[in-house]
């Protein structure tokens, strides 16, 4: 251990911590939500240069983007035979087809003539046809037809099948690698993989999917969503019911981490106020009880039987009012769902770009994909909503482009206006962020020991791909 490396939990905030919560939860809270980490990390500063450089952008071109898994596409967005979604990652595009057996193969997107895309657009097909002359492939990726073919008999005995990349299906989830030697999916990810089964993903649907173009490195903007504490000066109206500093961080193996932040609780930054106000805010924020289709909180009520100095009550009643809601909404039975998983902010992050959260809650999902430099990206954000008992998961919404000179308050009818305005709040940031980095004057940035460990985390997985550490050799 070197001198400028601490324990981080010492350096909690101090006051109730998020696993005091789950000791006062109603039920009883899977114990992966109790796990802690305790990590020694180094307190150093870390660099600015991979956020501005393009030689860096370059870098993770080459050694880290084709060794990981990456999340390509939602099944419910190809749920029929010949359903195919593009998916474009940096210069590469890549071709999801599902097939006649129910799988999903993924094909390098490109004509094996001259190299035109195969296809732009998703949509049902039932043959991969080139555009340009007219070569043509099966859905399975297997050669159909080339015109002219008098033309090409040098290509009789040659296998002329389209290259696919390998595909795992993982909670509803088409994940993506080209490395070939990668462990599967859920080895690679670690015990988090197993955090997901209970809440039954698969038949989850995309009910929500906005994306917008960030003026910032696609590693600052994930990074703007790994910590809840710049919710204080960022998201002022957050904090009558969002308890930023109880906040738990967690980092998991090198391609995992977490951040959970309770919800239904008085920040510790304010003062003098009761459950009755924490209750009102969160009710306000939620939407009433006015029905509005992406409310993600049941509104509650606070019962005359309750004790008022309780410092869970408001979270009891909101929870429990999420239990109805819930079972109302959807027809399952959430009498054993504990308060946290009906509440909470589980901001679970996969390596590299993918935050899938878990829990009842109708879930976040984001993505960043990078621009082709490094001050900008592309942030896509959805909404995965349970499928009514008894009914077919939906197709998946189409995504909604929100302009570049628009802010997400753009999409208030998809997103709904307080979640609007909270990523309205990040972006104020953010190319802030992108602009002041290159008037650095030292050329590094300073952490928290703890609040930004996330970020420090991030930071040590992607250097261990840089440096050719990752992926490990089998
Ligand atoms: S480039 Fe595809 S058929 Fe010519
Ligand atoms: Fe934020």
């Amino acid at each position: 251990m070197n001198e400028s490396t601490k324990i981080i939990r010492e350096d909690r905030c101090p006051g109730t911590t998020y696993t005091d919560m789950l000791e006062a939860d109603t039920r009883t809270p899977p114990d992966y939500l109790f796990e802690e980490t305790v990590a020694e990390m180094p307190t150093d500063p870390l660099p600015i240069a991979p956020y501005i450089s393009e030689e860096f952008a370059a870098l993770e071109r080459e050694k880290m983007w084709p060794n990981v898994w990456l999340f390509a596409a939602r099944e419910d967005e190809m749920p029929e035979t010949g359903d195919t979604v593009v998916f474009d990652l940096n210069e590469k595009s890549f071709l999801l087809v599902r097939q006649k057996d129910g799988s999903v193969k993924a094909f390098y997107n490109v004509c094996l003539h001259r190299g035109r895309k195969l296809r732009t657009k998703a949509g049902n097909t039932t043959q991969l046809i080139c555009p340009f002359h007219g070569f043509a492939w099966k859905n399975d990726g297997s050669l159909k037809d080339i015109p002219c073919s008098w033309d090409f008999t040098h290509l009789d005995d040659k296998d002329m099948s389209l290259p696919e990349v390998r595909v795992e299906l993982w909670q509803g989830f088409v994940m993506i690698t080209e490395n070939p030697d990668l462990p599967d999916f859920k080895t690679w990810l670690g015990p988090a993989a197993s955090h997901y089964e209970k809440y039954d993903f698969e038949n989850r649907y995309t009910g929500m999917w906005v994306a917008k173009r960030i003026d910032a490195n696609w590693k600052a903007t994930a990074e703007a969503f790994m910590e809840a504490w710049h919710s204080v000066t960022t998201h002022p109206q957050l904090l009558p019911f969002l308890g930023d500093a109880n906040t738990r961080y967690d980092h998991i193996g090198d391609h995992f981490n977490r951040a959970i932040t309770p919800s239904g609780v008085l920040s510790p930054h304010l003062k003098g106020k009761d459950q009755q106000y924490v209750l009102d805010k969160m009710n306000e924020f939620s939407g009433g009880s006015d029905g509005e289709t992406n409310r993600r909180f049941a509104a509650g009520s606070m019962d005359e039987s309750l004790d008022p100095d309780d410092p869970m009550l408001a979270r009891k009643v909101l929870a429990e009012a999420s239990r109805k809601g819930f079972t109302e909404q959807y027809g399952r039975d959430y009498s054993e769902a504990s308060d946290t998983e009906l509440l909470d902010n589980f901001t679970y992050n996969i390596f590299p770009n993918f935050s899938p959260w878990i829990g009842y809650l109708p879930t976040l999902v984001y993505r960043w994909l990078p621009g082709d430099t490094p001050d900008w990206c592309v942030m896509e954000i959805r909404l995965l909503f349970p499928v009514k008992e008894g009914e077919e998961r939906p197709r998946a919404v189409e995504r909604t482009y929100i302009p570049d000179d628009e802010p997400f308050a753009w999409a208030n009818d998809k997103m709904g206006e307080q979640l609007a305005n909270v990523f309205d709040q990040d972006m104020a940031n953010l190319p802030f962020v992108q602009e002041g980095m290159k008037s650095s004057a030292n050329g590094v940035m300073e952490l928290g020991a703890y609040q930004d460990s996330r970020v420090r985390h991030f930071q040590t997985t992607l250097m261990k791909y840089i440096d050719g550490e990752l992926p490990a050799k089998s």
